[in-house]
């Protein structure tokens, strides 16, 4: 008698491999946050708010919304000002569908270097304070919780990542000055230091955890620890779940907040894994991190967040990583379910 994984696996291989799933029976998942321990979310763009499709499967499967881009600095800050019609309009859809609303990200390395380029330091401080207390206040009351500081740690895990935030406010002060602002700004939000890679390489993972001891021996009110999870599916098995549980010592809540796992190799030598064979990696390696995590006490469990809602809908089917044929999501182009979407499930019921 054929095990429910190699039936899950199955169904999943035959669809990776082009077979219709409409042709196969049991093809179709739960919704997922019925069936979830805990809030399932997605990003969402205000673009995708228009597509009938996406809300459709968004609505059905997911309860709670990251804004991919538009609640960022890159959006917001414009050298006429700030410009909140696209995280208004996000944040006042999730209200209206009942969805949940995380904020993603108040500090990241990668932007707002422009727009601060030439201030005095006294007004490079009163901008960065003033941009937390305009965009962090606006929401108070309507997110759940922010993503204070992204993407702190080193690409490799050899220390901190330096940049424009560091190097004008302090390597740690930036960041325990942006919790503080994010405080005050919205007392009830759940407040993140979020990164990636953290499962992937290990010494990424424990740098990163060395920063959160350091934050909140310093003081800062960090609320919560997000792992980006852009899984890749090659890793050995454990890592995942040896992260989940060393993140999981220090009480806070843990959010999986942009889960995908990409069948793509980046770079490397020649990929010969066949579809079926990536297939079952990816099942693995997703159903070991949501078994880690759900295993975790419920106030350590904020939420697992994918990264985008069908495949075709990812950053990773975008130039330049797009292959045209990547199925890291839930559903695919199709929206069918994908063998994510049945390693989630798998691990939830
Ligand atoms: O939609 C506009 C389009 O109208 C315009 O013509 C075009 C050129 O300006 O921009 C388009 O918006 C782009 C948007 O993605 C949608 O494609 C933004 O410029 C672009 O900056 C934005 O990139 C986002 C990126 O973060 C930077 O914010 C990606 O969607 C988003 O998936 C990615 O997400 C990051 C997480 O925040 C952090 N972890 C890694 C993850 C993937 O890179």
């Amino acid at each position: 008698m054929p095990s429910r994984r190699s039936l899950l696996l199955g169904a999943a291989g035959l669809m990776a491999s082009g077979c219709r799933a409409s042709a196969q029976p049991d093809t179709a998942v739960p919704p997922l946050k019925s069936i979830a321990p805990y809030r399932v979310g997605t990003c969402a763009m205000t673009g995708q708010l228009d597509d009938p499709a996406w809300t459709r499967l968004a609505l059905e499967h997911y309860n709670q919304i990251t804004p991919e881009w538009e609640m960022k600095m890159e959006y917001i800050l414009t050298p006429d000002g700030y410009r909140f019609d696209a995280p208004d309009r996000i944040a006042d859809w999730c209200e209206a569908h009942g969805m949940a609303l995380h904020g993603t990200t108040l500090v990241w390395y990668s932007q707002g270097e422009e727009a601060f380029r030439g201030l005095s330091p006294v007004d490079y401080r009163q901008q960065f304070d003033r941009y937390i207390a305009a965009v962090a206040g606006r929401y108070a009351g309507k997110v759940r919780g922010w993503d204070v500081i992204n993407e702190a740690v080193a690409e490799d895990g050899n220390g901190l990542r330096q940049h424009h935030w560091a190097q004008n406010l302090g390597e740690l002060d930036h960041m325990v000055r942006a919790f503080e602002q994010a405080k005050l700004a919205d007392p009830d939000a759940v407040l993140f230091i979020n990164d990636y890679n953290l499962e992937n390489n290990p010494k990424k993972g424990a740098t990163f955890l060395k920063l959160v001891e350091r934050l909140l021996n310093a003081g800062a009110p960090v609320g919560g620890i997000g792992t980006q999870s852009h899984l890749d599916i090659e890793i050995p098995e454990g890592q995942i779940s040896a992260f989940i549980h060393e993140a999981a010592q220090f009480g806070l809540p843990l959010h999986i907040s942009e889960l995908d796992a990409s069948r793509r190799r980046e770079g490397g030598p020649p990929d010969v894994r066949s579809v079926s064979f990536r297939t079952t990696q990816q099942f693995d390696r997703i159903a070991e991190l949501t078994t880690a995590y759900s295993r975790l006490p419920e106030h350590k469990r904020y939420g697992l967040t994918l990264w985008g809602v069908r495949d075709t809908d990812s950053w990773l089917r975008r130039p330049p990583h797009d292959d045209g044929k990547d199925s890291p999501l839930a559903f695919d182009a199709f929206e069918r379910p994908t063998a994510v979407a049945r390693a989630l499930a798998e691990s939830w019921t």
